[in-house]
């Protein structure tokens, strides 16, 4: 195990109707006066937001409201959330939705007393020391934005990630039946992401660290089941539950302790949610996951993680004779799973074109400059490689 820090200071609230504290939990943080930000409207039409200005008022605070967040979110939006939000003279934001309205919300709340422009603050042309108060009323488990220490912003067809440990939100309130009235295809998205947070992380460069391979093992098996679960029965609670909670703990830093991580499918993911910000996250992750992992495997990079991987995610039987056999079933057991789910399999089926590939290359190494950092680096040939396997 490496050395590491973790500091997830964000207080959870988990369970049925804990979004009617969402006025005492704000009135907590000193705030009197919290704008609630949501989405494209689904919040709204579930009743939830009239709810939570109930439980604002009734703690004696004014709410101002803000809809329009778009998934995928752009600085622009952001850019005009600080903006009201300080015309309004409020004191709190706090996030009704999933991962867009979220890291809208967190940018936003370094720029709204400074006046910065939250893609300065994406791209480090400012360092914020503090924001204003943070809360999240969490709509669909996926990103674990809601204790995560990044924030991801569009700006012009550039999908950039703000990483601090400032991100992470003062309280998040969890109640897994908010999620019920997720269209499938959006509880896919989330069971994917999930999924990939810990996996990614589980595909490390060093390999002795039993508890947090324990762990990541037990959460990944879990959110498949879960996800089976959920898709079948949209109102199952215990299966709504467990993905919501996984969520977070993939991304708010556990299932990463200790460990270099060996694969970032996500750098190549955000590229195609950049560019076409109709892509939902997870769908994109599900087809450039499988190809990613086969690029690996056929260069025999990280076999005996691919290995544990296939047997202990996937169930595959070791083959000691032909390793690689193992490895290409783990592989395959992935795409099956998310073809089960719904997933788009190729970049086609996302709207994405052959032309589309050189493009991504270049955002995701700077032209060529950068090399990613994975179990073997990454450039632009490499990357171009991976997105025509996805074609
Ligand atoms: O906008 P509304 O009308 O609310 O509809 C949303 C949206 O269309 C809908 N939805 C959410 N909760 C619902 C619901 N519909 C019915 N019932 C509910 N309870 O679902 C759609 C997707 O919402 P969105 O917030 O975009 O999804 P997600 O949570 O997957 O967030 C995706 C964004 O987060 C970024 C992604 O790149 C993407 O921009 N990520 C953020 C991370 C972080 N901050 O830590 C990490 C991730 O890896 C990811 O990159
Ligand atoms: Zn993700």
């Amino acid at each position: 195990m490496l050395n590491f820090d973790l500091c997830t200071p964000t207080r959870v609230c988990f369970g049925r109707g804990r979004e009617n504290e969402a006025g005492a939990l704000i009135a907590a943080q000193g705030a009197r006066r919290p704008l609630v930000c949501y989405g494209g409207g689904s919040a709204l039409r579930s009743g939830l937001i009239d709810r939570v200005r109930a439980s604002i008022e009734a703690a004696g605070l004014e709410c101002v409201l803000l809809g329009g967040v778009q998934a995928n979110p752009t600085a622009e939006f952001a850019s005009y959330t600080a903006r009201f939000a300080a015309e309004k003279g409020c004191d709190f934001l706090l996030a009704v939705g999933g991962g867009s309205v979220i890291d809208n919300v967190k940018m936003a709340a370094y720029c709204v007393r400074t006046g910065w422009e939250p893609w300065d603050v994406t791209t480090h042309k400012v360092t914020p020391a503090e924001r204003l108060g943070v809360g999240v009323i969490l709509t669909i488990a996926a990103t674990g934005s809601e204790t995560s220490n990044s924030a991801v912003l569009t700006n012009e067809g550039l999908k950039r990630g703000f990483s601090s440990d400032l991100n992470r939100p003062d309280f998040a309130i969890m109640n897994p039946e908010l999620t019920f009235t997720l269209p499938p295809y959006q509880t896919a998205c989330g069971v994917v992401d999930i999924l990939m947070h810990t996996m990614e992380r589980y595909m490390c460069t060093n390999e002795d660290n039993a508890l947090v391979d324990e762990l990541s093992e037990g959460l990944l098996r879990t959110v498949i089941a879960a996800g089976r679960r959920a898709m079948a029965q949209p109102d199952d609670y215990e299966a709504r539950a467990a993905l919501m909670y996984a969520g977070s703990l993939s991304h708010n830093g556990l299932t990463g302790a200790g460990r270099e991580c060996g694969l970032w499918a996500h750098k190549l993911e955000h590229e195609m949610s950049g560019l076409r910000p109709e892509i939902a996250h997870g769908a994109g992750l599900a087809v450039v996951w499988p190809a990613y992992l086969e690029f690996f495997a056929a260069r025999g990079a990280g076999e005996a993680r691919l290995l544990r991987y296939a047997q202990r995610i996937w169930g595959i039987a070791p083959d000691f004779e032909h390793p690689e056999r193992s490895v290409r079933a783990g592989i395959e057991a992935t795409r099956a799973y998310f073809a089960e789910l719904g997933m788009p399999k190729t970049l086609r089926e996302l709207g994405l074109r052959e032309e589309d590939i050189a493009v991504m290359s270049g955002k995701c190494t700077d032209n060529g400059a950068k090399i990613l950092p994975a179990i073997l680096p990454l450039g632009r040939v490499e990357t171009e490689e991976i997105f025509r396997m996805c074609l």
